[in-house]
């Protein structure tokens, strides 16, 4: 897949068909996310792929920003010691959230290689999803993606325009 297409095509899903989502695909979409760049390479992620109804109405009842149950989520949490150790103290206030963001647009576009649709959700009730997925010290939730195919198109919101959000100063020819 064109790398700007994916870029482009890629849109926050909300609204998924029943359909399942095959374990095969659910892992791909993991183990392309762990490919992509972290603080002094430390890697300080943990992923958990949900298909379990049961554990997925929990996860939603806690979750303002999860408005209808998708087939699959996939959580990102970070692990507080192993990016403490790497990275030092700049890891814990700054670099965790970096990473576990740059991990879920990694699997987010993996995603849309696969025909899937996705959203990044940051809006969760933190400490009810932690221990609906057994998710403890040191390790933090940070993210979660929901997952599954959709119907049609999803409308692109709107997007700041190029000109309104670059600013060069550029070396005189
Ligand atoms: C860090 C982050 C947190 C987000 N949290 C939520 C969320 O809790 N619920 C939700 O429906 N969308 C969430 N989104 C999706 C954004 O609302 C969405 O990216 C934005 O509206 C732009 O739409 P697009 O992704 O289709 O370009 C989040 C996105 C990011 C990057």
């Amino acid at each position: 897949m064109d790398i700007e297409a994916a870029i482009k095509n890629r849109r926050s899903v909300r609204n998924y068909l029943s359909k399942k989502v095959a374990i095969s695909e659910l892992e791909r979409i993991v183990d392309m996310a762990r490919y992509a760049p972290t603080s002094s390479n430390s890697q300080a992620w943990k992923f958990q792929i949900v298909t379990d109804d049961a554990y997925l109405k929990d996860i939603v009842t806690f979750s303002a920003g999860i408005w209808k149950k998708p087939p699959a989520i996939l959580a990102i949490s970070m692990d507080r010691d192993i990016a403490l150790k790497r990275t030092g103290k700049q890891a814990l206030e700054e670099t965790i959230y970096y990473d576990a963001g740059i991990a879920a647009y990694a699997a987010s576009l993996e995603a849309q290689a696969l025909g899937l649709g996705s959203c990044i959700i940051a809006s969760f009730n933190k400490k009810a999803v932690a221990a609906l997925l057994a998710i403890e010290p040191p390790l933090e939730p940070m993210l979660m993606l929901t997952l599954g195919y959709f119907m049609g198109e999803v409308k692109m919101p709107a997007k700041r325009g190029l000109n309104e959000v670059l600013d060069m100063r550029l070396a005189k020819e």
